[in-house]
């Protein structure tokens, strides 16, 4: 196995867990970040997030020597041989990405490649429009290297899939590898990279071209998405019909191998830092290229709304929300991280306060981060228990697994009125319906048997 030094620009998610999965195959990862906080905290093997066994892993990276986090970017890049540009793309106003960071890193990557002598190569790992690699990110590296791509320096764009929540499993096991190649050359050295560090358990590799590699991301973020909104959609279906369970839908229509059983739980949508943001991105593009996508608007739009069936449900059992005590369980955007980027908790949260609710609010792990959202406009509790002690209605935003444990009985012994909206699908309707007011996404009239349902 050859040892690679790989430096790679960008602490985030992508960034970080990428460099972490390089570095437990043995090779040398240099992250770098102009915030000394940060790379002090990475030296000593702490996160900037939190990520399902991250910690202990780039703990053990860092001891044993394979992963540093330095301040000094081109010293980063004059001492490796590949680098990876993974730092943010966030949204502006009108849905287009926002290039500024991509524009500093490469220009940065240019000052650098102009005082290296051999060859580099570089690789966009950010997620950016079609065209972005080619006519943004080589111009400026050229420009401030003085080289020229394809002979001095690589060019690669290779998209990212890993999810939070498994972003370290996913970065060992992806399901397929894209290459966006601006030339052979550079095509061949990140395939040749990629053997050596997945050797046996190599997935599927796609060569391709730079558009097409920056147009896979997109659209398989975009594909997902839809999948969502149209389960979704049946969901919103399935209430109008006695008897309908989206659930059981999801599961017959899943089986067909055409269809998949992934990502059809139906509940209040997407959110988190990449489906909004994602889907919104291609559409602008899109339309600066003359086609309005109205599939992908019709996604977006059924995610826009999703959320409000959990603020309706409430109204239809409560009536009247004013000074009402709703319990929120779930701030995350999905379980098993503290990220609360776009959150499905944060819309229901305000549309509750703005009816005059009050609101208190458990999450494991992603409580800190809402903080500095809500401040004292929320409460916020230390346990599932603690927060639905005394509620009139509690919401499940996001399927913690300790949610799942709930049993009737923590609802009904600890709340004011026991009245439950099951936002993600986790509880047993039967079962829960028998002991509390129950209403859940996708559900049609007649599923729910108990005297405690009936008006
Ligand atoms: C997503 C993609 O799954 C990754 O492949 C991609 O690399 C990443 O975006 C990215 O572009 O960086 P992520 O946002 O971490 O990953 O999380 P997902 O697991 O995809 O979930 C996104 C949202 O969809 C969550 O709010 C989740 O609750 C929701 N979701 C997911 C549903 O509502 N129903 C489902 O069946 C699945």
């Amino acid at each position: 196995m050859k040892s690679y030094c790989i430096s790679i620009v960008g602490t985030g998610y992508v960034g970080l867990c990428t460099a972490v999965a390089f570095a437990t195959k043995g090779y040398q990862a240099i992250t770098s970040t102009h915030d000394k906080q940060k790379s002090a905290s990475i030296n000593k093997g702490i996160p900037p997030f939190y990520e399902l066994n991250l910690q202990e892993t780039l703990q053990k990276v860092v001891r044993d020597g394979h992963l540093e986090c330095t301040l000094k970017r081109q010293e980063a890049i004059l001492n490796t041989d590949i680098t990876f540009i993974a730092v943010a793309t966030p949204s502006k106003p009108d849905g287009s990405i926002d290039l500024q960071h991509i524009e500093n890193a490469a220009k940065e990557v240019g000052q650098a490649l102009n005082k290296k002598d051999t060859y580099h190569l570089v690789v966009v790992k950010s997620t950016v429009v079609p065209g972005t690699t080619e006519n943004v990110v080589k111009p400026i590296l050229e420009k401030y290297s003085c080289a020229h791509c394809g002979v001095d320096f690589g060019l690669c764009m290779n998209p990212e899939f890993l999810r939070e929540g498994s972003a370290l499993h996913d970065a060992l096991n992806p399901d397929r590898i894209i290459i966006g190649e601006h030339d052979q050359k550079s095509g061949d050295g990140l395939e040749v990279f990629y053997r050596d560090f997945y050797a046996e358990k190599m997935p599927p590799l796609i060569r391709t071209n730079l558009p097409t590699a920056e147009l896979i991301k997109y659209a398989s973020n975009a594909f997902l998405a839809t999948k969502i909104s149209f389960i979704n959609t049946v969901a919103n279906i399935c209430e109008k019909i006695p008897g309908a369970d989206v659930t059981m839908v999801a599961k017959g229509i899943g089986l067909d191998k055409r269809i998949g059983p992934l990502f059809l739980n139906a509940g209040l949508g997407y959110g988190g830092s990449c489906f909004p943001k994602d889907v919104k991105a291609l559409i602008a593009h899109s339309k600066t290229l003359g086609y309005a996508p109205d599939l992908l608007e019709a996604v977006e739009n059924v995610n826009e709304t999703q959320l409000y069936k959990a603020v309706q449900l409430c109204r239809n059992l409560l009536i009247d929300l004013k000074g009402k005590n709703i319990a929120i369980l779930g701030l995350a955007f999905k379980p098993n991280i503290d990220d609360i980027r776009e959150a499905r908790s944060i819309l229901i949260i305000n549309q509750l306060l703005k009816e005059g609710a009050n609101i208190i609010a458990y999450d494991p792990v992603a409580i800190l981060k809402a903080k500095s959202i809500f401040k004292n406009k929320i409460k916020y509790a230390s346990s599932s228990i603690e927060c639905l002690k005394g509620a009139d209605c509690c919401i499940l935003v996001t399927e913690w697994e300790e949610f799942k444990k709930l049993k009737p009985e923590d609802f009904t012994k600890n709340m004011r009125q026991t009245i439950l909206i099951d936002g993600r699908r986790v509880y047993n309707p039967e079962e829960f319906s028998k002991k509390l007011k129950f209403a859940a996404i996708g559900l049609g009239p007649g599923n729910l048997k108990s005297t405690a349902n009936k008006p």
